[in-house]
């Protein structure tokens, strides 16, 4: 196969030389036959975590080893902005699982964002994007939204000097003509959008204890307290697993072994009908997009993966320890996921939306308690936050 790959390279260049301008359609066949081999996501290895499923990806944006790469520059730098302050990674942090420890993030002209930022562990799973719109389907349309965004402005970017500036860096009209072949005039803004969502799909958390102890089945990689919390959070009493069950913690999920993307907004008692009167749409989950007052409050269930690193919780993070900037992160998750425990065990406030089949009170003793707070902090995946192929290459 590599072999036919460089025979058809060495060909491809030879009738490049000699015919440059007599059979430029056949030249073009040519390229694009080699662009189609060059991203093929055949050829892409996605190390997937035990237990984990072959994601689906969009067939006019293959994985590729180089487009992942490139992407991984793309989502660092902050040339992707209007003013060069911000990038995605402003916002999204991989030390905190992609996340940024604020309530509410702003953007690069100090606009305050009216969500939380969302992490990013595993997004190639989500069946939709965001808190609480259900339109975005894949992650290429949803860059366009930090990226070009005006409601609230991320990053800002308005004009396309942000094409000229790529353009004039050897590293990037390298990395763009490995990454979709051709030369620089494939510094594009789909390009750019493809390969940053390439990046993400890259982005697989799938070893925390929890999976060393499910799905390595070592016994040893859990202790006693969160055993009892893991079986807690699966059991009819606590009902966690309903909304953030399966190998991703949610059941908001898509891949190659689901015949369609599963998507449920459920309204968790995480506000009141009272607190929600007050707020604008743009707070108020899928109402904003369906217009439906029973819709008001109902957002798509997070990921619990790494959830010790992605307080404050919830779309708004209301949930959240008292230190406004807190050094001692295990100390402030234990605090803020008590908060959350403490909601679900009350049966969440009183709204008319909320999903009163799961959502409902239930009595938990104060070591029980610290069980299901042992057994989510479990979640976290070291290897995960510190996997170099994440990391910033500017540093
Ligand atoms: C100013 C902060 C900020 C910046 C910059 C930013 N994001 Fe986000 N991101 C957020 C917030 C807030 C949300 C939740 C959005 C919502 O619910 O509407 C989010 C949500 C997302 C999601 C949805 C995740 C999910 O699980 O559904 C993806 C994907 C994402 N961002 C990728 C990016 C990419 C790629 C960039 C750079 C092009 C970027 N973000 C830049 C704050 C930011
Ligand atoms: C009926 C579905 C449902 C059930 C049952 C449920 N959750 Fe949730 N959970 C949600 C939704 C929806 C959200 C997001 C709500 C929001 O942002 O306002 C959420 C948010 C969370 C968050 C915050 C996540 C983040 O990234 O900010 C945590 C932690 C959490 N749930 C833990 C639990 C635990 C523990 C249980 C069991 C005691 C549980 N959930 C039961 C639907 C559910």
């Amino acid at each position: 196969m590599k072999f036919i790959l460089v025979l058809l390279i060495l060909f491809n260049c030879e009738v490049f030389e000699k015919k440059q301008n007599k059979d430029t359609n056949r030249n073009l066949v040519l390229f694009a036959l080699l662009n189609n081999r060059s991203s093929s996501s055949s050829s892409y290895n996605w190390n997937l975590p035990q237990g984990f499923p072959t994601p689906r990806v969009p067939s006019e944006n293959p994985m590729s080893e180089a487009k992942v790469e490139l992407g991984r520059f793309l989502f660092y730098d902050k040339r992707l902005s209007g003013n060069e302050t911000q990038s995605c990674a402003s916002c999204h942090l991989q030390r905190l699982a992609f996340t940024d420890g604020k309530d509410f993030p702003s953007g690069i002209t100090g606009e305050v964002h009216p969500r939380n930022s969302q992490n990013l562990a595993n997004v190639v799973y989500n069946s939709r994007l965001t808190w609480a719109n259900n339109g975005l389907l894949t992650l290429e349309q949803q860059s366009r939204i930090p990226l070009f965004g005006e409601n609230p402005i991320e990053l800002g970017l308005s004009n396309n000097n942000y094409l000229a500036k790529l353009s004039s860096d050897s590293r990037y009209r390298d990395f763009f003509s490995k990454a979709f072949g051709g030369g620089s005039e494939n510094i594009t803004e789909q390009n750019i959008r493809f390969a940053l969502s390439s990046f993400q799909r890259s982005l697989l958390s799938g070893n925390s204890r929890v999976d060393q102890y499910t799905n390595r089945t070592n016994r040893s990689a859990l202790n006693s307290s969160e055993i009892r919390g893991l079986d807690l959070f699966n059991s009819e009493v606590a009902e966690c697993f309903h909304c953030h069950g399966g190998f991703n913690f949610t059941d908001s999920i898509n891949h190659q072994n689901v015949t369609q993307a599963e998507v449920v907004y459920t309204n968790n008692g995480s506000l009141s009908a009272v607190e929600y009167s007050v707020l604008p749409l743009n707070k108020k989950g899928l109402m904003e997009v369906t217009g439906k007052s029973t819709d008001e409050g109902k957002f798509k269930a997070p990921s619990l993966r790494n959830i010790a690193l992605t307080f404050p919780y919830m779309h708004n993070g209301s949930f959240k320890c008292n230190v406004s900037s807190p050094t001692n992160i295990d100390a402030c998750a234990t605090e803020a996921l008590g908060k959350v425990i403490d909601n679900y065990a009350m049966g969440g406030k009183t709204h008319p939306n909320k999903d009163t089949s799961f959502i409902r009170p239930f009595s938990i003793t104060s070591q029980e308690r610290t069980d299901l707070i042992n057994f989510l902090k479990a979640l976290t995946d070291t290897e995960f936050i510190n996997n170099p192929k994440h990391s910033d290459p500017f540093r």
